[in-house]
């Protein structure tokens, strides 16, 4: 993004770290690029940093640093850490390009639900402190290997972080936890990441030993405790992530419902981050909408249906449905049990029901396609009529061809049509026939194979 000089926190650079090895998620895929919500875990920090700052943030990358730069792309600086040493080692990574900086707000890669104003909280305190640091801590019952927080005797002034690795049993049941969120004087945090020990259990940099290194400088550090619990969940096991994906789900689902969505059962709806819902739209429970999906105003959706990537008008009724990249114009009605793959495109008051398939193929507007059809490869015109059991025989075993059905065509129950092939205008086919050859406008085809047999008279005026 680009930089905003008017941003509050225009002197202070972002920092995420996504160079660990993310051990405990036992995965081929490295930690930061599981998801939630439909989009990697990265992705979220890397947001909530660019917001609190109003620029582009640094994310130090090491273990599988081409997988995570290839997902992130060019909207950061990338800073590499050749060893996985620990976090205060990968802070260090990032010298050379934020020397400069007034004050720097890191954040952890596996952290991905931090909001941007609790970060700007952290970075106003620290300004106003002018403290070396400010920490961003969180009680809870489940400390689950988070560092704990350990305070002076009147409970005020945070002296150190010990990780649970190296807890006296008093230090273990602490429960106010160091959720990885810190913001630093840029003055003093690169000399003071030099003073750094390597741990004595792990061998590694422990970023935390900073809290240690200020308290014996003579400066200050402040911790500002968090409200939202929810919001400081970090990511070490899949556990972790599906108590991620809960709380996301939760925080999304709540912001459809005060636009004016109705979500019956947020608990089991599953909505992506990235999708859109109308007013007034209910959705009902077991509905999962993924990806860049948008549903319009007035809607009815579900209960078990599965939307994924797809655009839906205004007042469409889909019931236990599954629809794939697909364009669904207003006031259609689909299913129960229907199938729209990619590229269906159902025009404005159209009627799909049971066990309906439509894959790449356009159906008019206000057609009707009630049971057990497939259509593949197909442009069907308006107002068209498709009966029970037809369907497109569109793969001849090598290649696939299209069918074209006119305006107002009725197709009888049964019918076989065998691409490439054409129905015309107000042409129908009788039951059970098998289409080889075009038929004509308004002309009955009957049989096997289908034959004319005659003309149509025009439509009543
Ligand atoms: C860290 C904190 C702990 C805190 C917890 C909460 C330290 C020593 N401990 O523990 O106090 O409660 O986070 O979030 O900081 N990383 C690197 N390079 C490395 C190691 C880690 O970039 O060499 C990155 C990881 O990709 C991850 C983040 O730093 O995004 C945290 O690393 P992780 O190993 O998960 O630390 P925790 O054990 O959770
Ligand atoms: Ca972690």
């Amino acid at each position: 993004m680009p930089d905003e000089p008017d941003h509050p926190c225009a002197n202070t650079r972002a920092i995420v770290l996504a160079a660990g090895m993310g051990k405990r998620m036992k995965s081929k895929r490295p930690k930061v690029l599981h998801h939630l919500a439909g989009r990697p875990l990265i992705d979220y920090c890397i947001t909530a940093a660019e917001r609190a700052t109003g620029r582009a943030p640094i994310v130090i990358i090491g273990h599988q640093a081409d997988d995570v730069r290839a997902e992130i792309g060019e909207r950061v600086i990338f800073a590499h850490q050749d060893q996985p040493l620990g976090t205060g080692h990968a802070l260090m990574q990032a010298e050379a390009h934020a020397a400069s900086a007034a004050q720097v707000l890191v954040t952890h890669g596996d952290v991905p639900l931090l909001r941007p104003e609790t970060l700007r909280q952290l970075v106003a305190l620290r300004e106003r402190h002018g403290a070396a640091i400010t920490m961003l801590t969180v009680i809870a019952d489940d400390p689950r290997g988070f560092g704990r927080v350990i305070r002076d005797a009147q409970g005020e002034r945070v002296r150190a972080i010990v990780e649970e690795v190296a807890c006296a049993p008093a230090q273990l049941a602490i429960r106010e936890l160091n959720v990885g969120a810190y913001c630093f004087d840029g003055a003093w945090v690169w000399d003071a990441l030099k003073r750094i020990r390597p741990n004595p259990q792990k061998g590694e940099y422990f970023l935390t030993d900073l809290i240690e290194i200020a308290v014996a400088d003579g400066r200050e550090v402040r911790a500002l405790t968090a409200e939202d619990r929810d919001e400081c969940i970090g990511i070490n096991t899949r556990i972790d992530l599906a108590d991620a994906e809960r709380a996301l789900r939760r925080r999304i689902n709540r912001q459809h419902m005060l636009n004016g969505v109705t979500i019956v059962d947020p608990e089991t709806t599953y909505v992506e981050v990235s999708v859109e819902i109308g007013a007034d739209t209910v959705i009902l429970p077991n509905t999962h909408l993924i990806g860049r999906t948008r549903i319009g105003s007035d809607c009815r959706i579900g209960p078990n249906s599965y939307i994924v990537e797809s655009y839906v008008g205004d007042r469409v009724q889909i019931v236990q449905s599954m629809i794939e990249h697909s364009r669904v114009e207003d006031d259609v009605h689909v299913g129960p049990f229907a199938h729209l793959r990619p590229g269906a495109h159902i025009g404005a008051g159209a009627h799909i029901g049971n066990f309906a398939e439509i894959k790449n193929s356009t159906l008019g507007a206000g057609s009707h396609m009630g049971h057990f059809s497939y259509l593949g490869d197909a442009s069907v015109g308006e107002h068209v009529n498709i009966g029970a059991g037809t369907i497109t025989c569109n793969f001849d075993g090598v290649k696939k061809h299209r069918t074209v059905i006119g305006d107002h065509a009725f197709i009888g129950s049964d019918t076989m049509l065998v691409a490439p092939v054409t129905v015309g205008k107000r042409a129908r086919t009788g039951a059970g026939a098998v289409v080889t050859k075009d038929v004509p406008d308004a002309t009955l085809a009957v049989g096997i194979p289908a034959r004319a047999i005659r003309k149509l008279g025009d439509p009543p005026a």
